[in-house]
């Protein structure tokens, strides 16, 4: 059994509880996940089946294979680390050998895992380059001759871009080397060997014909947490009853199930079906089937057939759009507004969708002025008397921060996304 790493996106809780869902519906090792921070460890039998894990996941971006592990509290946080001593640990893990296996003159970059780092970002950047030309001087002696690039300083992240990873075709003629100290464990060193398809993603998200910006389109790669959150290995219909643009509907289709969007909206509806017309032209791989019906998430009982879907998907109407935190009088005639159509339409969902079927919903969570921080709507409760049962998707993985929902969001953000993961 091998030891992997995956790096998670910038929210890594939402990113390991998609992984959670998809190992346990892939049934790959589950009893081995192990999370730090915005790193998730796991064993695998081999690295294809952690290349299948990530293709279907959306918060990951990147997998690498772990070849080398220095236990000892020395090495759990970079401070203990000088370039020199890192290169020894690197020749110690054979580096050159694995360098000489892929091609002449090969080219490498060292990336670091976690950006939660504390370090400044000067003296990791320092460190970084120091021991890659220590590195590359050593392989020299050694009779190989390499190149090595450096990661583009961006913000807190010490990685190599992908389209660097690309462009140098490190995956296949190089090495990435990506370096983690974990807390209790000691350092691991590990090499990239799959990463996040970025340009697709980009151009899904900013290449597709129908949009509306106004009332708000999902990014998809949460679109494709939210479906992995809620998809079984029983799943083939799904439902989003508040669909927009068709964000989740259409990733839905791309992940091969026959998904619904529903939408009060004409324009939405147009939009869903473009997007989805222009997803097959462009995506031929696409196997799923995607419709979408104009009408009310609170009628949805008139409109679609009882117990039909085998899960749903959504984000509701979130209020009108806004990048100033709320006063908590505007807080409050807002929740008096969101509150009673998001229980209406979840009470809608349950009629329509099989007994046992995951719900996953995202309600908003608002920056606020003053000295009350964030501002959450009370839903929970009512949520439980309709029936429903709160799944915690992060439930007995540690570290645990005692939440039920998911947040996804960026610092500072005015409006956030709270993700509830129900059973109906
Ligand atoms: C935040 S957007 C959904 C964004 C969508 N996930 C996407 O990726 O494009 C919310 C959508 O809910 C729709 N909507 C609001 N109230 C509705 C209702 N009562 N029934 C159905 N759709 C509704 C709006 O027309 C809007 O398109």
């Amino acid at each position: 059994m091998n030891k992997y790493l995956l790096q998670l996106g910038h929210c890594p809780d939402a990113s390991f509880a998609e992984i959670v869902a998809v190992n346990e519906r892939l049934s790959i090792q589950s009893e081995s996940l192990e999370r730090h921070g915005d790193v998730c460890l796991l064993h695998a039998p081999s690295s294809e089946i952690i290349h299948s894990l990530c293709e279907e996941l959306g918060g990951t971006i990147r997998a690498a294979e772990i070849f080398y592990h220095k236990k000892g509290s020395d090495f759990s946080s970079l401070d203990a680390l000088t370039p020199e001593r890192l290169c020894e640990l690197l020749q110690s893990a054979q580096i050159d050998r694995r360098l000489m296996e892929r091609k002449q003159r090969p080219v490498f970059g060292i990336s670091l895992a976690s950006a939660m780092e504390t370090r400044s970002s000067r003296a990791v950047e320092s460190l970084l380059s120091r021991t890659a030309v220590l590195l590359k001087e050593h392989l020299r002696e050694q009779g190989v001759s390499c190149r090595f690039i450096q990661p583009d300083a961006q913000g807190k992240s010490y990685c190599l871009s992908g389209a660097q990873v690309e462009k140098n075709k490190l995956l296949q003629d190089g090495m990435e080397i990506l370096l983690y100290m974990h807390p209790r464990d000691g350092l691991y060193l590990a090499s990239t060997i799959w990463l996040q398809h970025y340009e697709e993603y980009s151009r899904r998200d900013y290449g597709r014909p129908g949009r509306d910006s106004r009332s708000g389109m999902l990014p998809p790669k949460l679109a494709r947490i939210m479906i992995n959150l809620v998809r079984t290995t029983t799943t083939s219909t799904l439902l989003d009853p508040f669909c927009g643009s068709g964000g989740i509907v259409t990733e839905a289709g791309i992940m091969g199930l026959q998904a619904v969007g529903l939408d009060k909206s004409s324009k939405a509806v147009a939009d869903t079906i473009q997007n989805w017309e222009w997803l097959q032209s462009n995506l031929p791989s696409s196997q799923g089937d995607v419709r979408a019906i104009q009408g009310d998430a609170r009628n949805l009982h008139t409109l679609c057939e009882p117990l039909f879907f085998d899960a749903c998907a959504c984000e509701p109407y979130l209020g009108p759009p806004t990048n100033k935190p709320l006063d908590p009088g505007r807080f409050e005639a807002l929740t008096r507004e969101l509150i009673p159509l998001y229980l209406r339409a979840l009470a809608e969902i349950r009629i329509v969708v099989k007994p046992g079927s995951r719900v996953a919903f995202i309600a908003p969570r608002f920056r606020l002025k003053g000295d009350k921080e964030i501002g959450s709507l009370a839903l929970l409760s009512a949520i439980k008397l309709q029936g429903y049962a709160i799944l915690e998707p992060l439930a007995g993985f540690k570290p645990s921060n005692g939440r039920t929902t998911l947040i996804y969001s960026r610092p500072k953000q005015v409006v956030q996304r709270e993700i509830f993961v129900l059973k109906a």
